[in-house]
């Protein structure tokens, strides 16, 4: 699910963000590397082997909520991602005994880095630390663990919802046609949610979606059509027949630009969680 919380705040965090790296073999080596390692203990080799193997039903549980509230930022596997750091080479996380570490981290958030806070319970946080920890130990004995698929909605009820939702923008065979080959599931997820973040990027080889404009100049006329070029002090179209118009931004002439993703951001308050994962189910079948 997206949790109310961060969306609204997460568009304010989607800049520059502190990743901590430190890698996973300095931290099982020695007590000195990465951030924060001052005043605690002395981290001992292979500590984490010498861990209980937590219970497979909490780290199931735990994956879920992390795949629905975190893997946005954090990667759904925890490792990373555009907008939160690694949290299996987290020295914090490493520390974490049954959530005593990130439980604060998750209730408090740390909102001027960038991490929203959560209202999770203390069994969610439980079952959030038992999926790291096994992410942890599966990074050091990779055959150990296996991340479950992160697809658990129906794709037929996301098809449906697409049709009526998404369909007067989108088609399955043009624009959105391969998406699940660009974008591994929680990625996808994410580019529907929040799609700027696309969009400020510059497009991954996909069909522009057109931004209507409409121009009204001095004389009263009105120009509408697809922007194909805006500034300070022109503006360029193309109208339906295709013909291309371009305008010198001068006294009386007015500009209208619909934002294309307004469409999303009114979806954004819309989906029920169950809507989330569906969708999510189809689009990954849009190969
Ligand atoms: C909107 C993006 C975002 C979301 C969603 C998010 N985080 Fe974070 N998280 C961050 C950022 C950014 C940091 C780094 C903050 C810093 O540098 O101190 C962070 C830091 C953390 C840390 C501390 C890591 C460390 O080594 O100090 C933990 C633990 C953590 N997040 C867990 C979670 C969990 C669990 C969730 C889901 C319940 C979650 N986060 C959701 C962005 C996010
Ligand atoms: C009003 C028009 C509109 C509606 C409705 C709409 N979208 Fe979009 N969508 C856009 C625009 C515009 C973009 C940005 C495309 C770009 O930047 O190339 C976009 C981007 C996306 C992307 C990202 C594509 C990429 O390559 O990153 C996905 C996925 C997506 N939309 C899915 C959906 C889904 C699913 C729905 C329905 C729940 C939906 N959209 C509804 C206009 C719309």
């Amino acid at each position: 699910m997206v949790h109310p919380i961060w969306r609204s705040r997460v568009r304010a965090c989607l800049g520059a963000l502190v990743v901590s790296a430190a890698p996973l073999f300095l931290i099982a080596q020695s007590p000195s590397g990465g951030r924060g390692q001052k005043k605690s203990p002395p981290v001992r080799r292979n500590f984490l082997i010498s861990r209980a193997v937590p219970d497979p039903a909490a780290v199931e549980r735990g994956q879920k909520l992390f795949v629905a509230d975190c893997g946005f930022c954090h990667g759904s596997k925890a490792n990373g991602g555009e907008n939160g750091p690694d949290l299996v080479r987290s020295v914090l996380a490493l520390r974490d005994e049954g959530g005593d570490q990130i439980g604060p981290v998750i209730l408090k958030g740390r909102p001027e880095k960038g991490m929203p806070a959560f209202a999770l319970t203390s069994a969610q946080i439980r079952d959030i630390a038992a999926f790291l920890r096994a992410r942890q130990q599966a990074a050091i004995n990779r055959t150990a663990y296996k991340i479950q698929n992160v697809v658990t909605g129906d794709a037929k009820k996301g098809e449906a919802y697409f049709e009526s939702k998404c369909g007067s923008c989108h088609s399955p065979e043009g624009d959105l046609k391969g998406i699940a080959d660009k974008y591994d599931p929680v990625a996808l997820q994410s580019r529907f949610l929040y799609p700027e973040s696309h969009a400020r990027r510059g497009g991954a080889g996909l069909k522009r979606i057109p931004t209507p404009v409409t121009v009204t100049l001095a004389s009263g006329r009105k120009v509408s059509g697809e922007l194909e070029y805006i500034d300070d002090f022109n503006v360029a179209l193309r109208d339906s027949s295709g013909e291309y118009h371009s305008y010198e931004r001068g006294a009386g002439v007015k500009v209208e630009v619909k934002d294309p993703l307004a469409g999303h951001l009114v979806l954004l308050k819309q989906y029920t969680d169950q809507d989330v994962h569906n969708l999510t189910a189809y689009l990954v079948t849009l190969k």
